[in-house]
């Protein structure tokens, strides 16, 4: 089945002056009868059917968090890199360039998409390159427990921006080994993860438990935390969402 959105972008309906999550949407998302097939929006997509209906599905929440989490923020233009973790098709990067619009887009030098489903991913991709064509965008076709730290390496004097959409809580990858190989490079990062609050299958003690592990004494030779702080919220849909913010500054990294 053709991919409304790749096709959009090709005929140039979609193109780096109108483009948005809600023109995503409505371009794309229906119910396409697949929702079983989402696992809770946790499950590897593999059709584009599955990519329309986690649209349609999960989209509005998915907006509703990041419009929580971003609202409150401001950007000072600088170089920045952003690292889209679990990216599926990219909802999160488009969220966030849709809150700071061109100053992000002209301070953006990569995008790095790091996601296992190579369908979503090309989604992902093409929707990234077309808010912005003139960047760097990174597909790594892969697992999160499968990155390398040098693959989340920024040039020096680059911010890193890591997002986590609904993928902090998912259980099945070493989150802690994942920080740890993000800190192995020097420089500025600033972490936002979203997901839905949940006790069960991972869920929300993993937002806590590396929480309190970054502000661990032993840690402050090798990384400098500026800023830390999670919120428990209700989305305008009525969901609840856990969010964690965090600034950090590597010192002693290997890379
Ligand atoms: C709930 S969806 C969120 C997708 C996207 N971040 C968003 O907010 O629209 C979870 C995503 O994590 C991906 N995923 C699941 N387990 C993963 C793993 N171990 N490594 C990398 N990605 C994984 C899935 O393929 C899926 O795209």
């Amino acid at each position: 089945m053709t991919d409304q959105i790749l096709h959009a972008i090709e005929s140039g309906l979609l193109n780096a002056n109108d483009i948005s999550f809600d023109k995503l949407r409505a371009i794309s998302g229906r119910d396409s009868g697949v929702w079983k097939e989402l696992g809770r929006g946790r499950s590897i997509l593999r059709s584009t059917e599955q990519l329309d209906q986690y649209l349609y599905s999960y989209g509005p929440m998915t907006r509703n968090q990041w419009h929580e989490v971003l609202a409150p923020l401001s950007f000072n233009p600088e170089p920045v890199q952003v690292v889209d973790y679990g990216c599926g098709q990219g909802l999160a990067t488009a969220l966030l360039i849709d809150r700071f619009g061109k100053d992000l887009i002209r301070s953006l030098r990569k995008v790095i998409l790091v996601e296992p489903s190579q369908v979503a991913l090309t989604r992902a991709a093409a929707i990234v390159s077309c808010y912005a064509n003139h960047i760097d965008v990174i597909t790594l076709e892969k697992r999160l427990e499968a990155l390398e730290p040098s693959e989340l390496k920024a040039s020096t004097g680059v911010l890193s921006i890591h997002l986590f959409s609904n993928v902090l809580d998912i259980e099945g990858y070493d989150h802690f080994g994942l920080l740890a190989k993000i800190f192995q490079s020097k420089g500025r990062h600033f972490i936002m993860a979203v997901s839905h609050d949940r006790d069960f299958d991972g869920g929300s003690t993993r937002f806590r438990d590396l929480e309190e592990a970054v502000s661990r004494p032993e840690y402050q030779s090798w990384f400098s935390v500026q800023y830390s702080s999670i919120r428990q919220f209700s989305c305008n849909g009525g969901q609840s969402a856990i969010a964690w913010l965090l600034e950090v500054e590597v010192l002693n990294g290997s890379l």
